[in-house]
């Protein structure tokens, strides 16, 4: 019910992810007026801290987050005054006694578990044992969901003993996009798409999610995980759900839910030979971006020497389906690439024949979707050359979603826990939907190891190794940049 006082209960309150996206985008909740009047924040860490002493570090860590123009500090402060802080050391039981006598029992508590996954089990048992699981209760799981499939199962079961499927929010933040909200729109409130929606009329689709950013400060974790389970496992595979899924009955969670499910059972499994000859897998040497000189990863702090890690995945995937037979879908991410951008690019089929003397002859509409950072949709289409004869040119119709249409883009994490208030799952992963993803990652990892190969080099400020762009070549396509 909207009108219960809330409990937010930070599990990893002094974390990274904490202090750079959760505590922002709650901030900007609470400036909008989108928490409830009665709301607490209790931030769960390991630290020995007093009160001001974790105002002190999110003023210092948290605070230069907060978007410039939202900073207020009248607000702030109030923001702050919400605040609770209590010492847990998560294995120790005796500890959670602390947050029982601090948490509120007719409120609904929502538990935010941003820690390592390996502790979600020991969360959950003891918040159980003292009581704090009742059906006020909601439970948001922060990815990565395990490191394969079987300590996906093994959290999810974990987690599934104390909350119903009901109550658990799996976080994919890229669902909480406004970009990739905006792609259901595109496909299922204009139904001119709607006809040319599948093969043949589509040759192909492209999925880039590209950065700019290195490791950074987290080669302890990233070294461990890699590209394709820290960005295609989830991020990727949901984007690949929406474009290639049926349309929901509703927008109920379970039926849109249920349609990406179909989308990832119907992955075509990959087998060695297809691995070989399908994916790239590449690490990043020292090179440029945006102009300055960078490290390549093996010199990055904390990457163990000669690590074997990947940072950039390229892939061909097919879906089996009606829909889909045949139309290859290319997924590309990839850190310390030239520019911070995600695109989708449905490429339409080559037109049958051509009545006109020049121009371009295997020519396919393509249609570009950028996520971020501007949010655009082009069609790119073939118009007449001025002057005399028939010549045509490529040009492009473009949308720019900003200037069509004004009104606050708030962030993923604001919008997903405003949903995570209200009771809302729809854009959240669903138990099935987390498993079937792995069953079908887990074999190119395995695969990757059967055929023993290092990671090729890419310079950074590179889009990859050349074998990226082979991928495609092979096929007659690029990739969008290099069209
Ligand atoms: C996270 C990954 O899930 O997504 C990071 O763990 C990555 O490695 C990030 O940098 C990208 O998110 P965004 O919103 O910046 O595209």
């Amino acid at each position: 019910a909207p009108d219960l006082p809330l409990d937010m209960i930070i599990f990893g309150g002094g974390g990274d992810l904490s202090a750079r996206k959760l505590l922002p985008a709650l901030y900007m909740a609470h400036l909008h007026g989108n928490l409830p009047g009665d709301t607490r924040i209790i931030a769960i860490g390991r630290k020995d801290w007093t009160r001001e002493q974790y105002l002190a570090f999110m003023d210092e860590h948290s605070r230069p987050f907060v978007e410039k123009d939202a900073l207020d500090s009248q607000a702030w402060d109030k923001f702050l005054a919400l605040f609770e802080y209590v010492r847990i050391d998560i294995g120790a039981a005796g500890d959670y006694s602390r947050l029982c006598a601090t948490a509120r029992r007719n409120a609904l508590r929502v538990f935010y578990l941003a820690t390592s996954p390996e502790l979600f089990t020991a969360i959950c048992d003891n918040l159980s044992a003292c009581g704090l699981c009742d059906d006020r209760a909601r439970v948001v799981l922060e990815k990565p969901l395990g490191h394969d499939l079987e300590s996906a199962k093994a959290i999810n079961a974990a987690v599934g003993r104390h909350f119903e499927e009901s109550q658990i929010y799996r976080i994919d933040h890229y669902l909480g996009k406004e970009t990739v909200q905006n792609l259901m729109v595109l496909r299922f409130g204009n139904a001119i798409f709607g006809p040319l929606w599948q093969a043949p009329y589509i040759k192909s689709v492209q999925i880039t999610v590209a950065e700019t950013v290195g490791v950074g400060s987290r080669a302890g974790f990233y070294d461990q995980t890699g590209a394709l389970r820290d960005m295609v496992q989830n991020h990727l595979l949901q984007l690949l759900c929406i474009v290639a899924m049926e349309p929901p009955v509703s927008l109920d969670p379970d039926a849109v839910r249920d349609e990406k499910l179909k989308v990832l059972r119907s992955l075509r499994r990959m087998t060695v030979a297809d691995i070989a000859r399908d994916t790239v897998r590449a690490q990043y040497t020292a090179g440029a971006v945006d102009g300055e000189p960078v490290k390549g990863y093996l010199e990055e702090d904390n990457v163990p020497a000669g690590s074997g890690t990947e940072t950039f995945v390229a892939l061909r995937a097919h879906i089996n389906n009606w829909r889909w037979a045949n139309v290859p879908f290319f997924l590309r991410t990839g850190k310390r690439l030239p520019k911070r951008h995600s695109e989708i690019v449905i490429e339409f089929a080559d037109m049958p024949f051509s009545i006109f003397p020049s121009g371009p002859r295997n020519y396919g509409n393509r249609l570009v979707i950028q996520l971020q950072p501007e949010e655009s949709i082009q069609l790119q289409m073939l118009a007449k050359e001025p002057g005399s004869g028939m010549h045509m040119l490529p040009v492009n119709l473009n949308l720019d979603l900003q200037q069509a249409i004004h009104g606050r883009r708030a962030e993923a994490y604001e919008r997903l826990l405003i949903d995570v208030i209200r009771g809302r799952l729809t854009h959240f992963m669903r138990r099935d939907e987390v498993e079937a993803a792995w069953a079908w990652v887990e074999p190119v990892i395995a695969g990757w190891k059967e055929l023993g190969d290092r990671p090729r080099n890419y310079t950074a400020g590179t889009y990859g190794p050349a074998a990226s762009s082979a991928l495609m070549a092979r096929e007659n396509m690029s990739w969008a940049e290099e069209a």
